[in-house]
């Protein structure tokens, strides 16, 4: 009798939570919606499992920082051999750091933040035109890419554009269309030279990763907008995930709250002024064999945003059929491969289809 009545109240629950998803998603309005509304407490769908908030006492505050590098005199050979051996460390142990003296000036990295300040503070008609979870359409805005497939929703709303040939510039939003696509063309530059230097790290010609994986071909840029949040103890910015392209670089605000699980904790990113941070993703650690580390991150909520941050992810071609596999000059008798092959769109349509709090990442393409 009991379990009847349990389960008679799991699914009130579950269809509940349901109408709920799909209220919030049919105003259109995000994240910064609700607090535009003035609310004092969070929605019961953003909040977090007490099991999973009760973890969180038991990690431990730590000063660590990921390594921060140079990359200023990446010309002089003498210099670049030590870059790609930060890069090299940084890559097989973090598989995160940040760079300065990258080349994009400040006022690009300052007007792309500026325009999505404006995307998302803009008059509600002119965002939801462009509100979406058609994952066809090139340009997205929408709250949380998984609301229904995850378990919580986070305190996030997303603008992503997929940036390539096809795209024509009157598809973005005028709010931050020239922004966007400056910034795009500085930061496709610094992905290319991050894949040489990650290339050469690995012991292979600086073009591997570029020209024969194509890594680099086209990219997404999603925009994270975090509204401040009345309650950020009890939900997340983004549950904790690793990213499934080949390279992330990230850009973002002053307000701070990236984290990666480094060595059983988790570490403050610290914004640090015109730096970016750089990520391995899942993908390069597939073709690499496991030498370098996608690590897992996430972003806590905060009660002083908005937090602004942007996202460039290389992904590879991804409207053409390529397959991936552990790169052949990096397997052996003794290390073999530990990955099995994985056609590309399939590999990405399973992340966008599962909840962040669901994905397994690479172990389903473990051997
Ligand atoms: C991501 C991500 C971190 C951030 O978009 O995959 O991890 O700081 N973003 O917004
Ligand atoms: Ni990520």
């Amino acid at each position: 009798m009991g379990e009847i009545d349990l389960s008679a109240d799991d699914a009130h629950q579950v269809f509940d939570r349901m109408q709920m998803l799909k209220a919030f998603d049919e105003t259109k309005a995000g994240v910064k919606g609700l607090t535009d509304s003035g609310l004092l407490k969070i929605p019961t769908i953003f909040v977090r499992p007490p099991d999973e908030l009760a973890e969180e006492s038991t990690y431990k505050k730590t000063q660590i920082q990921v390594p921060v590098i140079d990359l200023s005199e990446i010309k002089n050979s003498d210099r670049r051999k030590n870059i790609v051996e930060e890069v090299r460390i940084a890559a097989e142990t973090w598989g995160f750091f940040q760079v300065v003296n990258h080349g994009i000036p400040r006022t690009v990295l300052d007007g792309m933040i500026d325009g999505i300040r404006e995307f998302n503070e803009q008059n509600i008609e002119e965002k939801t035109k462009y509100y979406t979870r058609d994952i066809k359409r090139m340009v997205r805005y929408h709250s949380n890419f998984d609301l229904f497939s995850s378990k919580t929703a986070n305190w996030r709303d997303t603008l992503s554009i997929s940036i390539s040939d096809h795209i024509h510039p009157q598809e973005l939003p005028a709010s931050c269309r020239e922004s966007t696509l400056e910034y795009s063309k500085h930061v496709s530059i610094l992905g290319n030279t991050l894949l040489e230097l990650l290339s050469e790290a690995l012991g292979l010609k600086s073009d591997h990763l570029n020209k024969i994986l194509e890594c680099s071909k086209g990219h997404r840029i999603s925009s994270h907008y975090y509204p401040p949040c009345p309650e950020p103890e009890l939900t997340l910015g983004t549950t904790q995930h690793s990213d499934p392209g080949f390279l992330t670089i990230l850009l973002q605000n002053e307000i701070g709250g990236l984290q990666v699980f480094y060595q059983d904790q988790w570490v403050d990113i610290e914004p640090s002024l015109g730096g970016l941070v750089v990520n391995i993703a899942d993908l390069l650690q597939l073709v690499s064999n496991g030498k370098f580390v996608s690590n897992k991150h996430r972003v806590m909520a905060n009660g002083i945003g908005p937090r602004i941050s942007v996202a460039c992810f290389f992904s590879g071609p991804v409207r053409e059929v390529m397959v991936y596999g552990p790169i052949k000059e990096l397997i052996s008798e003794e290390n073999p491969a530990k990955y099995r092959d994985v056609i590309l769109s399939d590999y990405l349509l399973k992340f966008l289809n599962t909840g962040l709090d669901e994905n397994l990442g690479l172990d389903y393409y473990k051997l």
